[in-house]
């Protein structure tokens, strides 16, 4: 392994996901306000560092697990991988792992990071053999610079444009053969062609109140903070099926706690710490409120487009399609139909509203 943080891992650089940013730069509720800073710290030392620490996604691991040990049986590089799934579910967990697991060197960069074709040109050609680059955020490539990694990920070649104008030639550039791990909350955005090139692709979902549990306890030992299974299970109940979500609040609670000299996080004070932090019964937060609250509201129960949503709740349409709506619509709050967002009966009972009309 060549120069190595403390994690073993070469990071030379890493952009965050703008979603994640928004979410956590716009104090849209009280949780929100914890400083950029001190998620990313705690994202870091709080991440899982290999397959057997990573809690759920089981059939995930599993297939992940045989593949990458098939790769290092015959000393090939692992296929290309592609995660997809709203913020915080453990994607780029995952893609710091499968290096660890490989034994190779991490180059992480984030698809708005990259300008020009020649950026990505010099990161691939700078890889060893079986290096993994991790591409964040890969929805956002810029179309000439995705063009570049069509022939890099499948023949392992570089074309580069030499000269200009009519005196203008290709020349076939090849790089050792390298392992793409690519990241988006919006695989929906994905070019196929780009797609398509990658040989694994997982969906990751969210996680069950269980699999958060064992999260929270986890995370709490790393942190040494002490909280009962009640506790755990009432933190895990509420963040959203989201990882990222049940550590952040954890941090909360264990503040409120030691404000008020509770030396064991029990249900007790894990309630009164969410109600000042304003996360509902179901995890909610103000914005998902908020939302909720609009379509009935001020939309008569929908439909209704993002756009139009986005506008009565002061929140980016994109940050609504991959933050919010992702959760709401699993969880049955919101339904989307050809003509938009629709309330259903869980959102009305939720709100303590009755509906009018026949609807979902
Ligand atoms: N399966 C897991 N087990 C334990 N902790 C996890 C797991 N998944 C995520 N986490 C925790 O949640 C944090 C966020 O995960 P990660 O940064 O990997 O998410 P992400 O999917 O890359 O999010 P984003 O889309 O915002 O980049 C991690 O730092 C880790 O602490
Ligand atoms: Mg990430």
């Amino acid at each position: 392994m060549k120069d190595s943080d403390s994690d073993g891992i070469q990071v030379r650089s890493k952009r965050r996901d703008r979603a994640a940013l928004t979410r956590t730069q716009k104090p849209a509720s009280a949780v929100d306000t914890a400083s950029l800073a001190e998620e990313r710290e705690l994202d870091w030392s709080l991440r899982p560092r290999s397959l057997a620490e990573f809690v759920g996604q089981e059939r995930i691991k599993k297939i992940l697990a045989i593949s990458i040990e098939a790769a290092k049986k015959r000393r090939e590089v692992l296929d290309h991988v592609l995660f997809s799934g709203p913020p915080g579910l453990g994607k780029t967990s995952l893609a710091h792992i499968i290096a660890r697991e490989l034994g190779v060197n991490l180059r992480a960069t984030s698809g708005p990071a990259i300008e020009r074709p020649g950026d990505l040109a010099a990161i691939v050609n700078d890889l060893d053999k079986g290096d993994i680059l991790f591409i964040d955020e890969i929805h956002r490539l810029a179309r000439p610079v995705e063009e570049i990694l069509y022939p890099a990920m499948e023949d392992f070649e570089l074309n580069i444009v030499v000269g200009k104008g009519p005196a203008a030639r290709t020349v076939k550039l090849a790089v050792k053969p390298f392992t793409m791990v690519g990241a988006t909350t919006r695989s929906g955005l994905l070019s196929s062609p780009l797609r398509d090139r990658f040989g694994q692709q997982y969906h990751l979902d969210f996680y069950s109140h269980a699999e958060l549990s064992e999260i929270v306890r986890r995370s709490a030992r790393l942190l040494g903070i002490v909280i009962d299974d009640e506790g755990a299970a009432e933190l895990a109940a509420r963040s959203r099926g989201t990882p990222r979500i049940a550590n952040r609040l954890l941090r909360r609670v264990r503040d409120f706690a030691q404000v008020n000299e509770k030396a064991t996080i029990g249900r007790e004070v894990t309630l009164a710490a969410l109600e000042l932090l304003e996360i509902d019964s179901c995890g909610f937060d103000r914005m998902d409120r908020a939302i909720l609250t609009a379509i009935i509201d001020k939309f008569d129960g929908g439909p209704v487009g993002v756009e139009s949503l986005a506008a009565a709740v002061g929140e980016e349409p994109d940050t609504i399609g991959e933050v919010y709506e992702p959760y709401l619509l699993q969880e049955g709050f919101i339904a989307r139909t050809a003509r938009g967002r629709v309330a259903t009966h869980r959102a009305y009972s939720h709100l303590g509203r009755t509906r009018r009309g026949s609807l979902l």
